[in-house]
């Protein structure tokens, strides 16, 4: 197996001569050591059937969801691709939302762990993947603003960065990823494995409790800018079918990027779900969620007003996608 570092990047490595869906033990050892390094893996030409990429994701822990399409394309039964989806899809308002930078899963009461995407049809322009590295930009916060942010935490929903980002109002539900409840999160993260901190920020993040709106809103911004401002914390992968990318939702951001969405882009994703000890926030029926729900139920009253010129223009879809 060939290790190398992404160049020029404080995190990443390239992993070669190694095939994921038929691993040994001792290539299994190096790949965790080295993915707790690192943050980021990429994997090139596996292609991975979808049971494979669910085998590789069940080794780092259990699943939140495993091998299914992340694509602007319907899956068949046969297993082929067929329709593009309308941009007015709740489906498609979901992956444009997810161009803005994020963690995996924060809006759930216990966040991801990792995840994994896997290229099977990839546009010719755009649609790539970015990744920053937020221990790295923890670790260059000046101390004052470390002093400042070590004890404050903020709410997670998912519901709010779509409203927020893209003016998207999805129908609410218990059993969709909008279903009204936020979940607060330490703004520092300690890696459970490594011990190291990071930003724990992104777009799902709102309503600092403590600040008022605008302060929360001014300081979530500044951390996010902060993070963004050195290119050798921002990895952006540009697609080849047949990859594999596997990364560490403990310490890093991403985000999807834009592309022509008439063409078919169709990638395999798994995610691991956090360990409870140190990824749950609460569960809804914990008494200290009526705080989120609280939070957020009045942030999205005032985003109603303040979404109508983003992109979805503060509507809900009715397609019943
Ligand atoms: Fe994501």
């Amino acid at each position: 197996m060939n290790i190398t570092p992404i160049e020029n990047k404080v995190f990443g490595a390239v992993v070669t001569n190694v095939k994921l869906a038929n691993l040994n033990d001792n290539e299994l050892t190096v790949i965790k050591t080295t993915f707790l390094k690192h943050g980021l893996l990429l994997f090139p030409a596996q292609f991975l059937s979808v049971q494979e990429n669910i085998s590789f994701g069940e080794r780092f822990g259990e699943l939140e969801f495993g091998g299914i399409p992340m694509a602007n394309q319907e899956k068949n039964k046969d297993g082929t691709y067929g329709r593009i989806f309308e941009l007015e899809t709740q489906r498609m308002r979901t992956n444009v939302g997810n161009e803005a930078w994020h963690t995996d899963s924060s809006y759930k009461p216990a966040s991801s762990k990792c995840a994994m995407l896997s290229a099977i049809t990839v546009p010719d322009e755009g649609g790539g993947t970015e990744f920053v590295d937020t221990r790295a930009a923890y670790a260059a916060l000046d101390q004052a603003t470390k002093d400042r942010i070590n004890t404050l935490s903020a709410y997670h929903s998912t519901q709010y960065s779509q409203a927020n980002d893209v003016g998207d109002f999805p129908v609410q539900t218990e059993a969709s990823i909008y279903h009204g409840e936020a979940y607060l999160r330490p703004l520092v993260k300690t890696h459970p494995e490594t011990g190291i901190k990071s930003l724990f920020i992104g777009r799902h993040a709102f309503g600092i409790p403590g600040l008022s709106r605008e302060e929360s809103r001014k300081l979530l911004k500044s951390l996010l800018d902060f993070v963004l401002s050195d290119k050798s914390r921002i990895y952006r992968h540009k697609w080849q079918a047949g990859d594999t990318l596997f990364w560490d939702n403990r310490c890093l951001l991403h985000c999807a990027m834009p592309y022509d969405y008439s063409k078919a882009r169709v990638l395999t994703a798994t995610r691991v779900a956090g360990d409870p000890e140190s990824e749950l926030a609460y569960h809804p029926s914990d008494p200290a969620a009526q705080a989120g729900r609280d939070a957020l139920a009045a942030e999205l009253e005032l985003l109603k007003e303040e979404t109508v010129d983003r992109m979805f223009g503060a509507t809900t879809t009715t397609s019943t996608e």
